[in-house]
């Protein structure tokens, strides 16, 4: 597997691969690879002929005092890992060969980034279109390959692509979470012993939630106040949000009828957490 530093190389890359009449695949990550990203990996590498991972800790989607500096980085590590999965080069730039003096254009899909992590981190959906554009426009993949975890993120994406008319197919692989229930992160490593227990209640919230909706219950302001309370009674737990909206379009919606995007944010400690499930109204009372 190869570790490409520059754009440049980057593209002569890819154009081999087209000179060979193979489909490209990306996988952009940010390293610290996990299982959740292994699985977008091999299922990129089940869908196409050749993959690419990028690996770039994107300082335009930190804000000022988020954990940029602290994110893990561990390259030999994350190049054993992708290599297993498949992966045919890591794409692993710096920021100034990704961002270098003078950088001055930004992509901002406007809307639905105004809710949820975009309400609560000013900036950092701006930061993420922009480099995702950038990875697009260098590896020029035939599809590209996101989690489901970051709920949002997906649908920002969608909206992008189809609003810029890229011909970019968007694979989203659902949730991968430990046996426990707590959803694979990059951040979880930042958890004490205590904390990672205490974690858990983001999963188990959202399965309070999924069995109220199960037995029936479709108020929305029912459903927040069930996956609140149970995250306050967890001392270590501050919540930055738990929100309900109509799914895909993220409207604002009173009583759920049809899918509905359950979204959490809540810091243990002092590591924010994201968690989602999609409820889905079957018999209402
Ligand atoms: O989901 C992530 O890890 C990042 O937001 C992404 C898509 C790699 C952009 O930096």
């Amino acid at each position: 597997m190869l570790i490409i530093e520059s754009i440049a190389d980057m593209r002569q890359f890819v154009r081999q691969a087209w000179a060979a009449g193979k489909t490209v695949g990306l996988v952009p990550t940010m390293g610290a690879l996990h299982e959740g990203h292994l699985t977008l990996m091999r299922q990129a590498c089940a869908a196409c002929d050749v993959v690419v991972a990028s690996i770039f800790v994107n300082p335009t989607q930190f804000g000022p005092n988020e954990d940029f500096a602290a994110y893990p980085r561990d390259l030999a590590s994350d190049s054993e890992k992708a290599a297993a999965a498949g992966v045919a080069a890591i794409f692993h730039p710096s920021v100034a060969e990704m961002y270098p003096t003078g950088f001055s254009t930004y992509v901002r899909v406007e809307g639905i980034t105004e809710k949820l992590c975009g309400r609560s981190r000013p900036g950092h959906f701006q930061g993420v279109t922009t480099v995702v554009n950038k990875l697009f426009h260098i590896v020029q993949p035939d599809k590209a390959f996101f989690g489901q975890k970051d709920a949002q993120q997906v649908l920002v994406l969608q909206r992008m692509v189809q609003d810029l008319n890229m011909d970019i197919t968007l694979e989203v692989v659902p949730i991968v979470r430990e046996a426990d229930g707590l959803a694979k992160s990059s951040r979880n490593v930042y958890l004490s012993a205590e904390e990672r227990q205490a974690a858990l209640v983001l999963s188990r919230s959202l399965a309070r939630a999924q069995q109220a909706v199960a037995a029936g219950e479709c108020d929305v302001a029912v459903l927040r106040e069930l996956v609140t309370e149970e995250i306050a009674a967890q001392p270590l737990a501050a919540i930055d949000y738990v929100e309900l909206y109509g799914y895909p379009g993220l409207e604002d919606i009173d009583r759920l009828s049809g899918r509905a995007l359950l979204a959490l944010a809540v810091k243990i400690g002092k590591t924010r957490l994201i968690d989602n499930c999609i409820l889905e109204a079957k018999a209402c009372f």
